[in-house]
């Protein structure tokens, strides 16, 4: 298989939050039509990416404008193969993310099952295969990371007590929109990259996998996003919407990790600050969460007086959803 034969088409996906809804049988409708989807359309990372293909050793490993150090002082310094080393290490970083964030997705989805009144209805069975092709897609990462000759990074000490305790969080609207932020981020990055010929062609062909097959998980998420603020209390409504946004507030400092500038030494702290101050920070932040920012909204998740001081906090809310904001304290 080509990227070329990946139609575009395919890439399209539910983007609406409907106010009045039969939740049921939407959600079963939804599952089958997904499960559908998933038959027609799915890909295995071990075949349809040309592993044996040597890499091209002139191309960066990422779009360069959204690498974290691009447009800042420090990045004007490095030499043409530092750039190129730079784009590497952050691409493992990201891959890193990417399969720590898929063990975390697929033990979700394990535990929705678990605790489930069915093992066998609609959502279920979706919720099955796409652990599947969760795995698959680690896989994927890690082969390519093992492409790169470098290893994974590893995460500090301090961060897998925090992490253990993450399969205790209640399941209600922030493991949702936990999803979501890992999902849509990626998403944003991955689609403008499969497209840019300027990178390495294992990497487009691993992204546009990834895209096709997200859209389907970005989908199921948003739906299961809405149905769980459905069915939240308004107390327990207030504290998801204010962990969503403390999530928020920490995905893009924490997307790429810092240990990658080490790679061109750059000392991590130096480089994450320089990557937190950069001129290009709000713009890229905007870019990948901008569409998911703006289904938070329409969801109502961004509201009250905390919460949206930590979205302005993040640096990440588009201008459309700036405005609303500003419009809606206008009007109270
Ligand atoms: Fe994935
Ligand atoms: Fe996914």
């Amino acid at each position: 298989m080509t990227i070329e034969s990946i139609a575009p088409e395919t890439l399209t996906r539910d983007t609406t939050v409907e106010t009045t809804r039969d939740v049921e049988a939407e959600r079963v409708a939804l599952a089958e039509r997904l499960l559908r989807s998933t038959a027609d359309r799915a890909y295995d990372g071990d075949l349809d990416i040309d592993w044996d293909a040597p890499i091209a050793p002139d191309k960066p490993w990422a779009t360069e404008m959204r690498g974290t150090l691009f447009g800042t002082e420090i990045y004007a310094a490095l030499t043409d193969d530092q750039k190129l080393r730079l784009s590497r290490a952050e691409a493992v970083a990201i891959l890193t993310y990417g399969i720590n964030a898929e063990i975390g997705l697929c033990t979700n989805l394990l535990r929705g099952i678990f605790h489930g009144k069915d093992f066998a209805d609609a959502s279920t069975l979706y919720s099955l295969s796409e652990i599947a092709e969760e795995t698959r897609h680690s896989t994927m990462f890690g082969r390519l990371i093992n492409k790169t000759g470098m290893e994974p990074y590893r995460r500090p000490k301090a961060l897998s007590m925090p992490l253990r305790l993450i399969g205790f969080i209640p399941h209600g609207p922030v493991v949702y929109a936990g999803t979501l932020l890992v999902e849509e981020v990626l998403d944003r990055v991955q689609r403008e990259s499969m497209a840019d010929e300027t990178i390495q062609p294992h990497v487009r062909q691993l992204m546009k996998i990834h895209v096709l097959e997200e859209a389907r998980h970005i989908t199921f998420a948003r739906n299961e996003l809405a149905d769980a603020i459905d069915r939240s209390g308004p107390v327990s409504l207030a504290i998801n919407r204010l962990l969503c946004a403390a999530l928020t507030l920490f995905v893009m400092p924490t997307l790429v990790d810092s240990q990658a500038y080490k790679s061109v030494g750059i000392g991590q702290l130096r480089g994450w600050w320089a990557a937190q101050r950069s001129p290009r920070y709000r713009e890229n932040a905007s870019f990948m969460c901008g569409p998911m920012l703006r289904y938070f909204h329409e969801a109502g998740l961004i509201k009250g007086r905390v919460t949206t001081a930590l979205y302005r906090a993040s640096r990440a809310l588009p201008d459309d959803v700036l405005q609303a904001i500003r419009d809606e304290e206008r009007g109270q």
